[in-house]
């Protein structure tokens, strides 16, 4: 029998533990910081508008039909067609993102023990910036964190669907929504704290129509909300044929971006508060915010919760990237759940040694002088997921027929017409565009 979910719930509160990881966090933060706050924030709005909610409905219904993994799905509803190899695009891109994506999570389960642990206060000599660099450099201990959060995640997604990840879903997700919004609360009562706010909320018109913005923003929705490999399809192949999906996507996409903005507003007021950098692009998470940490009242305590916030954001999302692989090759390689998981863990702990000793042992392998691990993460989101998203909006809104792709969908009317409108026409015309003006910049 083909697993399934144990409720709506589940399957929302699952998804939206994909969705909410990283991204929303780590990533959100230093992107806003990059691209002037407010503006990044209005067309980040826009994009998950119309390019988010159309596309997380396009993929679950795919998966709902198919009832199958991300590859099988597609040859479901096109046989012999090469559309599988969008398919196959996504069970390949989960797997490398797994792969660095844990790398960052090891750190953050590092900083949450380190502050438990009360460690984290004896500050280096050069501060946290050189603690920081220190330890990312470092030839072994990396490894052994990336290498913890690889265990815990194939721990959870061995279990099962129902009992593996949704439960472990239905526990983390309300927890984590209820520090975040403690964390966003308590920062903004610091003095100081309001021109946090003006930041992420007072728009830099002129950046409107930066095309570097809007890629930027693209590359993060596209990233937070987990699009283009296969997870929705993956999660939606356990759907039951009663179970809708215009709502579920609506909400798993509102939850996601509401979860950034609240980030947002537990990061910026503190940073503005203690007169960080806001721009200080991805180590504003572990070195800027730790030295703030240490000088807010109760600073201990919120330095626990925030680390220990990532990790487990961190891992319910590594658990729908595990999960993509191991339905693929469950069903096509017939292998058992705990064989694929074993299989897709181990070969993804290996992918992540190279990114893992970027800034150490291996700093001279790169290609254009960044670190290995922002060089994948660079071409993942603003190439590979852009492409794949690009492959299902093609396949959603111009192979199958109009009919069959809104009831599959299970929407008419209006709402019906704007889905269509968005797949067949905006979402690839802005893809493509942005991607060519990616490759004309360098
Ligand atoms: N969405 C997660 C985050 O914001 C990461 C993630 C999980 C992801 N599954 C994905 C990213 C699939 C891209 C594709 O951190």
């Amino acid at each position: 029998m083909r697993e399934q979910w144990g409720s709506q719930a589940g399957f929302i509160l699952a998804a939206v533990g994909s969705a909410v990881g990283l991204g929303n966090i780590w990533r959100f933060a230093y992107a806003a910081g990059e691209n002037g706050g407010g503006a990044f924030l209005l067309v980040y709005l826009f994009v998950v508008l119309t390019l988010g909610v159309p596309l997380v409905v396009a993929e679950i219904a795919i998966g709902k039909h198919g009832r199958a993994d991300g590859v099988t799905a597609f040859e479901r509803l096109a046989p012999d067609s090469a559309w599988r190899r969008v398919g196959w695009l996504g069970v390949a891109g989960s797997a490398l993102i797994l792969a660095y994506y844990s790398v960052i999570a090891g750190w953050a389960l590092r900083y949450f023990f380190a502050a438990a642990r009360g460690t984290l206060w004896d500050r280096p000599p050069g501060g946290f910036a050189e603690g920081f660099s220190a330890f990312i450099a470092h030839p072994i201990e990396p490894l052994g964190w990336h290498a913890a959060m690889m265990a815990l995640s194939m721990a959870v997604v061995v279990a099962g669907v129902a009992r593996g990840i949704e439960r472990a879903c239905l526990w983390l997700m309300p927890m984590l929504a209820l520090i975040v919004v403690a964390l966003a609360g308590f920062a903004l009562t610091l003095p100081g704290s309001s021109g946090g706010v003006a930041f992420l909320f007072g728009p830099t018109w002129s950046a409107l129509l930066d095309p570097r913005v809007i890629l930027a923003a693209m590359g993060q929705a596209f990233f937070s909300i987990g699009l283009g490999m296969a997870v929705y399809i993956t999660y939606g192949g356990y759907l039951r044929p009663e179970q809708r999906i215009p709502g579920p996507a609506a909400a798993i996409v509102a939850c996601d971006t509401t979860f950034a903005i609240i980030a947002g507003l537990a990061i910026f007021p503190a940073v503005f508060a203690f007169g960080g950098n806001p721009a200080a692009g991805a180590e504003l998470a572990f070195i800027t915010l730790p030295d703030i940490f240490l000088a807010m009242p109760g600073g201990r305590a919120v330095a626990i919760a925030f680390f220990f916030l990532l990790s487990a954001a961190a891992l319910t999302s590594m658990i729908s990237l595990i999960e993509v692989p191991v339905a693929a090759l469950m069903q096509r390689a017939g292998l058992r759940r705990r064989v694929a998981v074993l299989a897709v863990g181990g070969a993804a702990l290996l992918g992540g040694v190279p990114p893992a000793l970027g800034y150490g042992p291996l700093a001279w392998l790169n290609v254009t002088g960044r670190p290995l691990l922002e060089e994948v993460d660079h071409v993942v989101s603003n190439l590979i997921l852009p492409l794949a998203g690009f492959g299902l909006a093609l396949f959603f809104g111009w192979v199958l027929p109009a009919g069959t792709a809104l009831e599959l969908a299970g929407i008419r009317g209006v709402a019906g017409a704007l889905l269509l409108c968005a797949i067949r026409y905006l979402a690839p015309a802005f893809i493509l565009g942005l991607m060519l003006f990616r490759l004309a910049s360098g």
